[in-house]
């Protein structure tokens, strides 16, 4: 089969590879209909995460029609409309019990990297490294899905293919750091990155009842869009003090919860971003972190940031003291997609929450290195480039 493979740092290639077999009894294969990039992407894309090898497949977000299934799958059959959670989790360890999916303790069958990183290893994620289980990915005709009862989930009828695929990555994601970011009735939230995680999380923080919303980011349409399709107010890093800003914005105490959906490629101005790239380059630190640290700066003394974005490794000038000092409750996880999918999907069926603006460009998979480089580089408005096989 056709698929789209990682062949070293900003180099990508369609090859053929093999065909994905039931391996598992818990296994079903889904055909692809739409696969889409992620801002996650840009990380393996850049080379800032490990264990990549040449002719990987990546892709982590898609939904498309189940046409193999393993003998001891239950909830699913051939021909079934689904969408499938990017992060796997075997529904029987601790932390599946938990609703904890993406800490998953079975799943990464190649634990030894991230447990010498970070001391644990999370779950298994498709298309995303060996030191994340080394799982084939989604830009790819076909794809296995282990532990299916568990991350594949029927589209309601209502959910046309384009709008269900984001129930992938970026609708959950976004919940999640609303949700346990801890956002309540009346909040004011303020989300660092208006790309298609940043705009979900700032949706949710709504539906969770926030009173007031401020998106920040320096992309004129993406703020835009987040405006005209999320509804939430907006703040223009490039042409504005943020920390200033948002104090004048909320009476002068800050937001109650702030939520850093940008990663370890952050950008800012001046010679803290120097500072940062530099080190990054030489490899002296892993992540640039300048939209968490301005989070921690600008969040309201008790209140609570949550790290959507992802980081890898190390990072410098950390703001500890103003953490400590704020009594600030810092959070981060990478989605756990099977504990809100079953509502998520039905307030997409309801219309709550909508998707299909963030499919900018759609283009055939053969079209994969030229969709990475318009999202890459942001060129003609891309939010996200979708990968029909
Ligand atoms: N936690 C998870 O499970 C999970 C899931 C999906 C994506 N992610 C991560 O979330 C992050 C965002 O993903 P995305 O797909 O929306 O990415 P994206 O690249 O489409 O969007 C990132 C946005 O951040 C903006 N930005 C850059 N620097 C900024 C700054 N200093 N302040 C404010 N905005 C800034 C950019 O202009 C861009 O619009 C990435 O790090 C991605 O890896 C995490
Ligand atoms: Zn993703
Ligand atoms: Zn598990």
């Amino acid at each position: 089969m056709k698929a789209l493979c990682w062949e070293g740092v900003n180099k990508l290639a369609i090859e053929q590879v093999p065909d994905p077999r039931i391996q598992n009894a818990h296994d079903v294969i889904v055909k692809v209909r739409y696969t889409v990039t992620c801002g996650s992407d840009l990380h393996l894309l850049g080379g800032y995460i490990p264990a990549m090898e040449a002719g990987d497949v990546i892709g982590h977000e898609f939904m498309g029609e189940i046409v193999e299934v393993g003998p001891e799958v239950t909830k699913h059959q051939v021909g079934d409309r689904v969408v499938v959670v990017s992060f796997i989790g075997c529904g029987s360890c601790w932390y599946c019990d938990n609703d904890l999916w993406s800490l998953c303790d079975n799943t990464n069958t190649n634990p030894g990297i991230t447990q010498a990183l970070w001391g644990s290893d999370p779950g298994g994620i498709f298309g995303y490294s060996h030191a994340m289980g080394g799982f084939m990915g989604s830009h790819a005709e076909y794809v296995r899905v282990p532990f299916a009862d568990n991350g594949a989930f029927t589209v309601p009828d209502a959910v046309d293919d384009l709008s269900a695929l984001f129930a992938s990555d970026g609708v959950p994601t976004g919940w999640m750091g609303a949700d346990l970011g801890g956002v309540g009735p009346g909040d004011t939230v303020a989300v660092w990155g208006a790309g298609g995680v940043g705009q979900m999380a700032a949706r949710a923080a709504m539906l969770l009842g926030a009173e007031q919303v401020i998106v920040i980011d320096r992309l004129p349409e993406r703020l835009a869009m987040t405006a005209s399709h999320i509804g939430a107010e907006t703040l223009d890093y490039s042409s504005t003090d943020v920390g200033a800003e948002l104090r004048e914005r909320t009476g002068g105490r800050g937001p109650d919860v702030c939520i850093e959906a940008v990663g370890q490629e952050a950008h800012t101005y001046g010679p803290e971003y120097l500072y940062d790239k530099v080190k990054q380059q030489l490899r002296l630190e892993n992540d640039r972190p300048p939209a968490i640290r301005e989070a921690i700066m600008a969040c309201r003394k008790g209140g609570s940031v949550f790290s959507l974005g992802v980081f890898a490794g190390l990072a410098d000038k950390f703001p500890l003291g103003a953490l400590m000092n704020k009594g600030l409750t810092l959070r981060g996880a990478q989605q756990h997609g099977q504990r809100y999918l079953p509502m998520l999907l039905d307030r997409m069926s309801r219309g709550e929450i909508s998707t299909s603006h963030l499919a900018t460009h759609v283009m055939s998979l053969d079209e994969g290195p030229h969709g990475y480089d318009m999202f890459k580089n942001k060129e003609d408005g891309c939010v996200r480039a979708v990968f029909r096989p």
